[in-house]
């Protein structure tokens, strides 16, 4: 018997949990305030790029799964949920290090005095530590269900673009509960997830706090790891060394492993960059700032790649990018994403505009997005109309389209064989086999 689930939020996060739940046999209302995006997803369409979610939507619309609503007094009613997954967004504070809670703080504000029944909510939005502990003490002053209102914490580690894949076939589950209270959090998410628990997914019951920093530590060690090996890069550069052959030979120990070690444009979308920020802000508020300056660095060094490529561009272009043509294929912060928040592709783009270049944008999904975010950068349609007449290309999103490009074709179009390979994506023997001027990051 499937369970009855409402989750809060239907953006990235919300939207694939809810639609996964449902692909598991639940019966799943997905709550959010927009309804545009609602009715978006209601019609099967995810307002986002993922492959793969139109037709796990579509299924589960169809087989009476999965609805969606505005209102959270049916998401709360008697006959519906007692399950609630808050799944909304967490960002950047403005002008400040620290996620901005609001979301999530709404979500209880208004589901919490609606609660009269036992009931648990599992937080899965990326939190500072202590945030479901201070839910728990919120939840416990509006739910007329008193403590009979559980808050656990059930973080999400999926990947834009292997969305689904993360969510139905996670590395693992974490679930963090109250250990000096333990209700029924455990019981219910094992029965929640226990199809895939059956397939020997580890299980991980924890604190709140451990699950909540399990978290944003993942993500923490994912950056370091990107900045590490760009930092790398910056030394091969100097030494005339080569970082995709050192990261081979570093990456076959299995102890490194050679997974997130692609040195290039840096690390980019809405989690990495700010993530690493608000766990700098939590852990300065507990007193543990030292603990963490080192990702201080790690950010520094990612954003030194984008300055370091506008310059490299500046110095392959004869030393000013005035008047100069530049082609930008990609925009996405990586592939398979149409997402643009935070990326490093849109933001070289605009810095290098800034300096005087007249730049051609094309990404093959995320054009919608980034004119929306870089109205004044120029926008092709095709790679082909982005390169005529470039001085230089610029490969900042490694898109299969992008590595499979023909340079002898291309170069047809170009007025200077130049490419700066930004994510070390293509084959240097080709591109200059075809006289092309070829320029990785790290590599020679
Ligand atoms: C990241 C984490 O990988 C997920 O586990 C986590 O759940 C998610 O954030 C989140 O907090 O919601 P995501 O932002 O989708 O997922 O993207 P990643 O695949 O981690 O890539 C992040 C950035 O690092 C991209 O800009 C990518 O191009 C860059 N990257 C990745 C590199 O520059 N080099 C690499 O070797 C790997």
């Amino acid at each position: 018997m499937g369970c009855k689930i409402a989750v809060f939020g239907t953006g990235y996060l919300g939207a694939t949990h809810a639609a996964c739940m449902a692909e598991l046999g639940h019966d799943v209302l997905g709550v959010d305030i927009d309804s545009n995006k609602l009715a978006s997803l209601a019609s099967g369409k995810a307002p986002f790029f993922e492959p793969g979610l139109d037709e796990v939507l579509q299924a589960n619309i169809e087989n009476g799964r999965l609805r969606f609503t505005t209102s959270y007094p049916e998401a709360a009613d008697a006959d519906f949920a007692d399950i609630h997954f808050i799944g909304v967004a967490t960002p950047q504070k403005r002008g400040e290090f620290a996620a901005d809670l609001s979301y999530v703080d709404s979500v209880i504000a208004d589901l919490a005095p609606l609660l009269t029944r036992p009931a648990t909510i599992f937080g899965k939005s990326t939190v500072p530590v202590g945030t479901a502990a201070r839910l728990q003490q919120t939840v416990l002053g509006l739910a007329p269900a008193r403590d009979d209102v559980e808050v656990a914490w059930n973080p999400e580690f999926l990947r834009e673009g292997y969305a689904i894949r993360d969510t139905l076939q996670p590395d693992r589950i974490v679930l963090g509960i109250d250990r000096e209270r333990p209700g029924r959090a455990e019981q219910v998410a094992r029965q929640v997830y226990s199809d895939i628990i059956a397939t020997g997914v580890p299980f991980l019951v924890t604190s709140r706090e451990t699950a909540e920093l399990a978290k944003t530590s993942a993500n923490a060690f994912l950056a370091t790891k990107i900045s590490f090996i760009n930092a790398m890069a910056e030394v091969c550069d100097v030494a005339g060394a080569d970082i995709i052959e050192l990261a081979d030979a570093i990456g076959y120990d299995p102890r490194i492993g050679r997974k997130f070690l692609n040195a290039g444009v840096g690390f980019g979308g809405g989690c990495l960059p700010k993530d690493i920020r608000a766990f700098m802000a939590r852990a300065g508020e507990l007193g543990a700032n030292q603990a963490l300056t080192f990702l201080r660095e790690v950010d520094s060094i990612n954003m030194r790649r984008r300055a370091s490529t506008v310059e490299k561009t500046r110095e392959l272009v004869g030393g000013s990018l005035i008047g100069a043509r530049v082609a930008v294929l990609g925009a996405a912060f990586k592939p398979d994403s149409d997402d643009v928040r935070d990326s490093p592709a849109l933001n070289i783009a605009g810095q290098i505009q800034l300096q005087g270049a007249s730049v051609a944008v094309y990404d093959p999904k995320a054009m919608e997005n980034s004119r929306r975010l870089f109205p004044t950068l120029e926008y092709a349609v095709g790679v082909a109309e982005a390169c005529i007449g470039a001085d230089i290309t610029l490969v900042l999103t490694e898109w299969e389209e992008f590595r499979n490009l023909d340079p002898a074709k291309l170069k047809t179009l170009v007025r200077e064989p130049r490419i700066v390979d930004g994510r070390n994506c293509l084959d240097p023997e080709r591109w200059r086999a075809c006289g092309w001027t070829y320029n990785g990051l790290g590599t020679r």
